[in-house]
């Protein structure tokens, strides 16, 4: 039996995170719930409102580090479901951003015209995405730690996860604005 991972308990506890966030937007837009649009004036729905922007910023830092750390791990072991992992986070992150962005402007102007029906189809698809993604990662990285990584090394990216991750996001959020800047740069000139 391999030995037990400490990082995979980290990363395992993030996706529960996710996972329970993901659950939650999914009851509140489907079924008998979803006939009635988020109002930003009800606390459950704000609090709901304000988790899914933090949980989702949260998962910026998340995704970079699975590709800076985790996927070049699998793919020395010889697995190749990380470039499969990596293209569903090419899917997931757009998804994540305009329910950010929904969710951001529910808060402050509340529903408005059909953003109501936007939020409820971009969670949806969201939660539809991630769920199942989150699960592939459980069985094909989490469980697989204790296997893949020397213990020293397990030991050290477990104590700097978080961190490693907020570093990755902040250059992340530097890329998106910079690529926002230089379009929105070239669309003047044009
Ligand atoms: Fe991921
Ligand atoms: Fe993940």
């Amino acid at each position: 039996m391999s030995r037990l991972s400490e990082l995979g308990p980290v990363i395992h506890e993030e996706h529960f995170r996710m996972l329970v966030l993901m659950c939650g937007i999914e009851n509140r837009v489907a079924g008998d719930e979803g006939q009635r649009p988020m109002d930003p004036n009800d606390e459950q729905d704000r609090a709901l409102l304000e988790e899914v922007i933090t949980g989702l910023t949260a998962m910026v830092g998340h995704n970079a580090y699975e590709e800076a750390v985790l996927f070049p791990l699998l793919c020395d072991a010889g697995d190749d479901l990380s470039d499969l992992l990596c293209e569903e986070h090419q899917v997931i992150e757009p998804l994540a951003r305009r329910v950010r962005t929904l969710a951001t402007e529910t808060l402050e102007q509340g529903v408005r015209g059909s953003s109501g029906e936007a939020f409820q189809a971009a969670a949806l698809s969201l939660a539809g995405n991630l769920i199942p993604h989150i699960q592939k990662e459980e069985m094909a990285v989490v469980q697989r730690l204790g296997a893949l990584l020397a213990p020293d090394v397990d030991r050290e990216l477990a104590l700097s996860y978080e961190r490693e991750c907020e570093r990755l996001a902040k250059a992340y959020s530097t890329r998106e604005s910079k690529k926002s800047d230089e379009s929105s740069t070239s669309s003047s000139h044009e």
